[in-house]
């Protein structure tokens, strides 16, 4: 296989790196606005059970995004046999904490706990990752609220190249929570036709085919493949998938069989440096809104 095209400079590549870059300097500034006058800066509390090595790399990443556009950020790290009482008591402190705007359990949780539970003890006005059912319930009602950071990623990449949404067929491989029903629900509030697939759609690469805006978020490496992109389309991949190499240290790639959907498409996003840094600034710019909420 070809090495993966890479952004620079070349029109038909969505470049989240650079994307996320320039939304995380406008919310630098909107945070020096939004403290003016105030005693506090904005803040998030990430709750980290346990040591999986690839959720410590993304709190890490978060810690340090928080820090770049002037969040503060407070770090709770719990041992992986924490018991669920314990992580319950600690999510309800925080939610009474007035320093904390925002609060992120990084998942997974380890397999004595409950995500489930734990997630709904956290105050709908600090759900920065909008997973909670309350915010979950807005963003399907239409109304304001904080909603998924993946998806409002992707929205906003979708955004910065005036990709036209409405009237046009948006099919979304994956149902998840986190990602594929919350995507669904904002693309049709964007006047797009919504398919949602999964496991058990038939014909699926015949649906996607359909797709003027294809969504993969699926998690299974390279599975939507370049004879399933419509020519012309533009094709997001939310996948991030470690499989071997021939060097044996293993090699990113998304859900998207990269090359040959690249030659299809009209756009695309890169693994990585596509959709994965749109997720920690919309978490920063989750935070900035729940600070702006709580504390105007
Ligand atoms: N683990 C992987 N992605 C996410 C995310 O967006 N939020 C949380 N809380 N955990 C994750």
């Amino acid at each position: 296989m070809d090495s993966p095209k890479t952004a620079l400079a070349d029109p038909k590549i969505i470049d989240g790196k650079d994307i996320s870059q320039a939304v995380k300097g406008e919310l630098a500034l909107a945070v020096a606005e939004a403290i003016k006058g105030k005693t506090r800066n904005p803040g998030l509390a990430v709750v980290l059970v346990g040591d999986n090595p690839a959720s410590k790399a993304y709190v890490k990443s978060k810690i340090a995004a928080c820090k770049a556009v002037g969040i503060e950020s407070f770090l709770i790290e719990l041992p992986a046999d924490t018991a669920q009482a314990v992580v319950a008591e600690k999510v309800k402190a925080l939610n009474l904490d007035q320093k904390v705007d925002g609060i992120l359990v990084q998942l997974p949780l380890p397999k004595q706990i409950s995500s489930a539970a734990i997630l709904a003890l956290i105050d709908p006005a600090k759900d920065v990752d909008g997973l909670c059912a309350v915010n979950a319930g807005l963003l399907l009602q239409g109304a304001d609220g904080l909603f998924p950071c993946t998806p409002l990623g992707v929205m906003r990449l979708l955004a910065h190249h005036d990709v036209a949404l409405a009237g046009k067929n948006a099919v979304v491989v994956g149902r998840s929570h986190l990602v594929g029903k919350p995507l669904a629900m904002m693309l049709l509030q964007e006047n797009a036709t919504v398919t949602i697939c999964h496991s058990k759609t038939a014909n699926l690469p015949e649906v996607c085919r359909q797709a003027d805006v294809l969504v993969a978020a699926c998690g299974q490496a390279e599975m939507v493949k370049g004879s399933w992109v419509k020519p012309g389309a533009v094709v997001i991949d939310v996948g991030i998938n470690r499989v071997e190499s021939s060097d044996g240290k293993g090699r990113l790639v998304g859900d998207v069989a990269y090359n040959e959907a690249y030659e299809q498409a009209r756009l695309i996003t890169p693994v990585p440096g596509g959709v994965g840094p749109m997720t920690v600034a919309m978490l920063l710019s989750n935070t900035l809104k729940a600070f702006n909420s709580r504390i105007g």
